[in-house]
Protein backbone atom coordinates (compact mmCIF):
# COMPACT_ATOMS: atom_id res chain seq x y z
CA UNK A 1 0.00 0.00 0.00
CA UNK A 2 1.22 3.51 -1.38
CA UNK A 3 0.35 6.54 0.78
CA UNK A 4 -0.64 9.71 -1.88
CA UNK A 5 -1.36 12.94 -0.06
CA UNK A 6 -2.99 15.28 -2.33
CA UNK A 7 -2.23 18.91 -1.48
CA UNK A 8 -5.25 20.51 -2.31
CA UNK A 9 -6.05 20.91 1.27
CA UNK A 10 -2.35 21.63 2.00
CA UNK A 11 -1.81 25.13 3.36
CA UNK A 12 -0.63 26.92 0.49
CA UNK A 13 1.54 29.95 2.40
CA UNK A 14 3.62 27.30 3.78
CA UNK A 15 3.22 24.68 1.09
CA UNK A 16 6.97 23.31 0.63
CA UNK A 17 7.26 22.69 4.68
CA UNK A 18 3.58 20.91 4.51
CA UNK A 19 5.40 18.54 1.87
CA UNK A 20 8.63 18.01 3.70
CA UNK A 21 6.03 16.69 6.88
CA UNK A 22 4.32 14.27 5.50
CA UNK A 23 7.44 13.34 3.25
CA UNK A 24 9.44 12.81 6.42
CA UNK A 25 6.45 10.54 7.69
CA UNK A 26 7.27 8.24 4.77
CA UNK A 27 4.49 9.60 2.21
CA UNK A 28 4.81 7.55 -1.20
CA UNK A 29 3.82 10.16 -3.77
CA UNK A 30 2.23 13.52 -3.89
CA UNK A 31 -1.33 14.06 -5.47
CA UNK A 32 -1.41 17.22 -7.18
CA UNK A 33 -5.50 18.49 -8.54
CA UNK A 34 -5.83 20.47 -11.44
CA UNK A 35 -9.29 21.98 -11.79
CA UNK A 36 -10.36 24.57 -14.46
CA UNK A 37 -13.69 25.81 -12.95
CA UNK A 38 -15.29 24.26 -16.57
CA UNK A 39 -15.05 20.60 -16.46
CA UNK A 40 -15.45 20.77 -12.19
CA UNK A 41 -16.36 23.88 -10.95
CA UNK A 42 -13.83 24.27 -8.89
CA UNK A 43 -10.45 26.34 -9.89
CA UNK A 44 -6.75 24.83 -8.42
CA UNK A 45 -3.74 25.27 -9.78
CA UNK A 46 -1.63 25.25 -12.98
CA UNK A 47 1.37 23.87 -14.21
CA UNK A 48 3.34 26.87 -12.56
CA UNK A 49 2.92 25.52 -9.20
CA UNK A 50 3.26 21.59 -10.67
CA UNK A 51 6.75 23.13 -11.23
CA UNK A 52 7.42 24.75 -7.98
CA UNK A 53 6.25 21.45 -6.23
CA UNK A 54 8.78 19.72 -8.54
CA UNK A 55 11.45 22.03 -6.87
CA UNK A 56 10.83 21.01 -3.55
CA UNK A 57 10.65 17.19 -3.29
CA UNK A 58 11.52 14.56 -5.08
CA UNK A 59 8.35 12.23 -4.18
CA UNK A 60 6.84 10.85 -7.53
CA UNK A 61 4.27 13.73 -8.56
CA UNK A 62 0.82 12.28 -9.51
CA UNK A 63 -1.33 14.70 -11.40
CA UNK A 64 -5.27 14.49 -11.65
CA UNK A 65 -5.89 16.17 -14.44
CA UNK A 66 -10.11 17.37 -13.84
CA UNK A 67 -9.65 20.09 -17.12
CA UNK A 68 -11.22 20.10 -20.21
CA UNK A 69 -9.35 19.37 -23.26
CA UNK A 70 -6.89 17.81 -20.96
CA UNK A 71 -4.83 16.33 -23.95
CA UNK A 72 -3.79 19.76 -25.20
CA UNK A 73 -2.64 20.03 -21.58
CA UNK A 74 -0.35 16.82 -21.08
CA UNK A 75 2.93 17.71 -22.32
CA UNK A 76 2.82 21.10 -20.00
CA UNK A 77 2.38 19.18 -16.90
CA UNK A 78 4.87 16.74 -17.82
CA UNK A 79 7.34 19.43 -18.66
CA UNK A 80 5.95 20.92 -15.38
CA UNK A 81 7.41 17.39 -13.58
CA UNK A 82 4.64 15.41 -13.22
CA UNK A 83 5.52 11.80 -13.20
CA UNK A 84 2.23 10.14 -13.63
CA UNK A 85 -0.40 11.56 -15.43
CA UNK A 86 -4.24 11.12 -15.26
CA UNK A 87 -7.16 11.97 -17.23
CA UNK A 88 -11.16 11.36 -17.00
CA UNK A 89 -11.53 9.89 -19.80
CA UNK A 90 -15.33 10.97 -20.00
CA UNK A 91 -13.28 14.79 -21.10
CA UNK A 92 -11.56 13.21 -24.30
CA UNK A 93 -12.87 12.44 -27.50
CA UNK A 94 -10.00 9.90 -27.99
CA UNK A 95 -8.72 8.80 -25.03
CA UNK A 96 -6.70 6.24 -26.49
CA UNK A 97 -4.82 8.75 -27.77
CA UNK A 98 -4.00 11.00 -25.02
CA UNK A 99 -3.05 7.91 -22.80
CA UNK A 100 -0.66 6.59 -25.44
CA UNK A 101 0.41 10.43 -25.84
CA UNK A 102 1.39 10.35 -21.99
CA UNK A 103 3.55 7.14 -22.26
CA UNK A 104 5.43 8.04 -25.19
CA UNK A 105 6.50 11.18 -23.15
CA UNK A 106 8.06 8.24 -21.03
CA UNK A 107 5.36 8.83 -18.03
CA UNK A 108 2.77 6.75 -16.45
CA UNK A 109 -0.70 7.09 -17.65
CA UNK A 110 -3.67 6.76 -15.95
CA UNK A 111 -7.79 7.49 -15.52
CA UNK A 112 -9.78 8.23 -13.33
CA UNK A 113 -13.43 7.01 -12.74
CA UNK A 114 -16.02 9.14 -11.72
CA UNK A 115 -18.61 7.39 -8.88
CA UNK A 116 -20.87 7.38 -12.10
CA UNK A 117 -18.95 5.97 -14.62
CA UNK A 118 -19.79 2.67 -15.87
CA UNK A 119 -16.39 0.64 -15.62
CA UNK A 120 -17.46 -1.79 -19.02
CA UNK A 121 -16.75 1.67 -21.13
CA UNK A 122 -12.77 1.76 -20.49
CA UNK A 123 -12.25 -1.68 -20.64
CA UNK A 124 -10.81 -1.27 -24.02
CA UNK A 125 -8.31 1.21 -22.37
CA UNK A 126 -6.88 -1.24 -19.57
CA UNK A 127 -3.53 -2.02 -22.25
CA UNK A 128 -2.68 1.43 -21.85
CA UNK A 129 -2.91 2.39 -18.58
CA UNK A 130 -0.61 1.79 -15.85
CA UNK A 131 -2.94 3.35 -13.01
CA UNK A 132 -6.75 3.83 -12.37
CA UNK A 133 -7.96 6.74 -9.61
CA UNK A 134 -11.11 5.06 -8.50
CA UNK A 135 -12.89 8.48 -7.51
CA UNK A 136 -14.99 7.88 -4.34
CA UNK A 137 -16.29 11.09 -3.80
CA UNK A 138 -17.71 13.27 -7.15
CA UNK A 139 -14.25 15.54 -8.11
CA UNK A 140 -13.94 19.27 -6.88
CA UNK A 141 -13.37 19.39 -3.49
CA UNK A 142 -11.62 18.37 -0.85
CA UNK A 143 -13.30 16.92 1.92
CA UNK A 144 -16.42 15.26 1.13
CA UNK A 145 -17.72 12.39 2.26
CA UNK A 146 -16.70 8.99 1.06
CA UNK A 147 -19.39 7.39 -1.39
CA UNK A 148 -19.94 3.80 -0.02
CA UNK A 149 -19.41 1.26 -2.56
CA UNK A 150 -16.40 2.90 -3.89
CA UNK A 151 -14.40 -0.27 -2.74
CA UNK A 152 -16.60 -2.71 -4.31
CA UNK A 153 -16.21 -0.49 -7.60
CA UNK A 154 -12.25 -0.66 -6.97
CA UNK A 155 -13.09 -4.75 -6.67
CA UNK A 156 -14.51 -4.64 -9.76
CA UNK A 157 -12.23 -3.40 -11.52
CA UNK A 158 -9.35 -4.87 -10.14
CA UNK A 159 -11.36 -8.48 -11.43
CA UNK A 160 -11.75 -6.79 -14.15
CA UNK A 161 -8.19 -6.13 -15.14
CA UNK A 162 -6.83 -9.70 -13.14
CA UNK A 163 -9.59 -12.07 -16.02
CA UNK A 164 -8.32 -9.33 -19.10
CA UNK A 165 -4.32 -9.78 -18.14
CA UNK A 166 -3.61 -6.56 -17.21
CA UNK A 167 -2.03 -5.25 -14.55
CA UNK A 168 -2.47 -1.77 -13.06
CA UNK A 169 -2.04 0.23 -9.76
CA UNK A 170 -5.52 0.78 -8.43
CA UNK A 171 -5.65 4.19 -6.34
CA UNK A 172 -9.02 5.28 -4.67
CA UNK A 173 -9.55 9.13 -4.14
CA UNK A 174 -11.91 11.27 -1.67
CA UNK A 175 -13.22 11.33 1.30
CA UNK A 176 -10.13 8.44 2.73
CA UNK A 177 -8.80 7.87 6.48
CA UNK A 178 -6.44 5.90 8.78
CA UNK A 179 -9.63 3.51 9.42
CA UNK A 180 -10.63 3.06 5.63
CA UNK A 181 -7.23 1.70 4.73
CA UNK A 182 -7.86 -1.50 5.95
CA UNK A 183 -10.85 -2.24 3.92
CA UNK A 184 -9.23 -0.17 0.71
CA UNK A 185 -6.41 -2.60 0.90
CA UNK A 186 -8.29 -6.14 1.12
CA UNK A 187 -10.69 -4.58 -2.13
CA UNK A 188 -6.89 -5.03 -4.02
CA UNK A 189 -6.33 -0.66 -3.86
CA UNK A 190 -2.40 -0.16 -3.56
CA UNK A 191 -2.57 3.92 -3.20
CA UNK A 192 -4.66 5.36 -0.97
CA UNK A 193 -5.22 9.42 -2.28
CA UNK A 194 -5.85 11.67 1.34
CA UNK A 195 -6.04 15.51 1.31
CA UNK A 196 -7.89 16.79 4.15
CA UNK A 197 -7.24 14.05 6.38
CA UNK A 198 -4.22 14.81 6.31
CA UNK A 199 -3.04 18.30 5.50
CA UNK A 200 -5.77 19.50 8.03
CA UNK A 201 -4.88 17.64 10.73
CA UNK A 202 -2.92 19.14 13.62
CA UNK A 203 -0.15 16.72 12.78
CA UNK A 204 -0.30 15.26 9.19
CA UNK A 205 3.03 13.47 9.60
CA UNK A 206 1.24 10.94 12.32
CA UNK A 207 -1.61 10.54 10.03
CA UNK A 208 0.76 9.34 7.76
CA UNK A 209 2.11 7.01 9.96
CA UNK A 210 -1.31 5.75 11.15
CA UNK A 211 -2.37 5.27 7.35
CA UNK A 212 0.75 3.31 6.74
CA UNK A 213 0.60 1.27 9.67
CA UNK A 214 -3.20 0.64 9.48
CA UNK A 215 -2.06 -0.75 5.79
CA UNK A 216 0.38 -3.01 7.52
CA UNK A 217 3.30 -2.21 5.76
C1 LIG B 1 -11.30 15.68 -5.43
C2 LIG B 1 -9.82 15.40 -5.56
C3 LIG B 1 -9.19 14.73 -4.40
C4 LIG B 1 -9.20 15.50 -3.11
C5 LIG B 1 -9.41 14.51 -2.02
O1 LIG B 1 -11.76 16.16 -6.64
O2 LIG B 1 -9.59 14.57 -6.70
O3 LIG B 1 -7.87 14.31 -4.71
O4 LIG B 1 -8.02 16.19 -2.85
O5 LIG B 1 -9.59 15.20 -0.85
P1 LIG B 1 -10.14 14.48 0.46
O6 LIG B 1 -9.14 13.43 0.83
O7 LIG B 1 -10.22 15.60 1.43
O8 LIG B 1 -11.47 13.88 0.12
ZN1 LIG C 1 -7.56 13.90 -7.01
Amino acid sequence: MRIAPSILSADFSRLAADIEKVQAAGAHQLHLDVMDGHYVPNLTFGPMLVEAVRRSTNLPLDVHLMIEDADRWVATYVEAGADMVAVHPDTLYHPHLTLTAIRELGKKAGIALNPGLALSSIEALLPLVDYAIVMSVNPGWGGQSFIEGSFERARALRDMATAAGHELSIEIDGGMNASRVGPAARAGIDVVIAGSAVFKADDPSAVVSAMLAAAGD
